[in-house]
């Protein structure tokens, strides 16, 4: 192995600390930071992430509410909690879990929500504002690949840095923050023609695809950052990411492992969005 690792647990625990001291000054001028989160349908992944993140918040001192709904909940009535969190001011950070049940309009709800409230940062207000550098919420797991980099003091100025996926959750809103960090930002995806002459070229490497084994050790360049953002599982059931880390590994020089790499970063991420929220209604 020649790469170092990116240890995604023992940043968040970090942020996690500085986060929880951030929550009991605001605690003490008498504003508990409060997140809810909404669960409808009964998705096993999507109940995984809802309880770390309401974990999250009691780690942290934050208020939080989690309702969960069953699948036959109607877009109207999801639309009307939304609303009534919009209008709690216990509630600084509204999370809609997804994927939404098919009856229901998931980008009609993310515009429902409140921008002040924004923090997975789905809302097109909150993409307009990254897109031309204004103030807002950054989604989440972008946000915290680029806290890793950060973390190990890495310099995106006039480096190359490829992404591996355009969804909005992730692969678009991450090109926006490398190229706000100054970085040469080039976006793959699955159109792409020889995706290995774009990554051998490259600094950095963030594959956000959803699929194993999407970057392979002859795709990367030796030295290399390489940032996992999947999240699979192998034939034996194991979790693994988009990257072959076992290969991958001996040609990088820094990597992120899956897990205990970027997982832990977007909820870490969350946990800020919902502070800073809370922190600007606080003044
Ligand atoms: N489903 C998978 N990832 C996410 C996320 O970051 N936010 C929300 N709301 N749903 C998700």
């Amino acid at each position: 192995m020649t790469a170092q690792l990116i240890d995604g647990n023992a940043l968040s625990r970090q942020l996690r600390a500085d986060v929880a001291q951030r929550v009991q000054a605001l605690r003490n001028r008498g504003l508990t930071p409060g997140l809810a989160v909404i669960l409808v349908g009964d998705n096993p992944a999507s109940q995984v992430y809802v309880r770390n993140k309401v974990k999250a918040c009691e780690d942290t001192g934050m208020h939080s509410v989690l309702e969960t709904w069953p699948a036959t909940l109607s877009e109207a009535e999801l639309l009307a909690r939304v609303q009534a969190m919009n209008n709690d001011p216990t509630i600084h950070g509204i999370l809609v879990q997804l994927p939404l049940p098919a009856h229901i309009d998931a980008q009609k709800v993310i515009e429902a929500i409140s921008p002040a409230k924004d923090v997975d940062g789905f809302h097109v207000a909150s993409a307009g504002a990254l897109m031309t550098g204004l103030p807002g919420f950054w989604p989440c797991t972008p946000h915290g690949c680029m806290k890793m980099l950060e973390h190990i003091g890495y310099e995106l100025r006039g480096k190359h840095a490829v992404v591996i996926g355009r969804s909005n959750i992730v692969g678009k809103p991450m090109a926006l923050m490398l190229l706000q960090a100054n970085a040469t930002v080039t976006v793959c995806h699955s159109g792409t023609k020889d995706l290995a002459a774009f990554t051998r070229q490259a600094d950095v490497v963030v594959a956000a695809v959803g699929k194993r084994n999407v970057l392979t050790a002859d795709m990367v360049k030796p030295g290399a950052v390489v940032i996992d953002v999947g999240m699979n599982r192998n034939e034996a059931g194991k979790l693994c990411g988009d990257v072959d880390f076992d290969g991958v590994k001996d040609v990088a020089g820094w990597i992120t492992p899956v897990p205990g790499g970027v997982g832990p970063m977007t909820i870490t991420m969350l946990m800020v969005n919902t502070l800073d929220s809370a922190e600007r209604q606080a003044g």
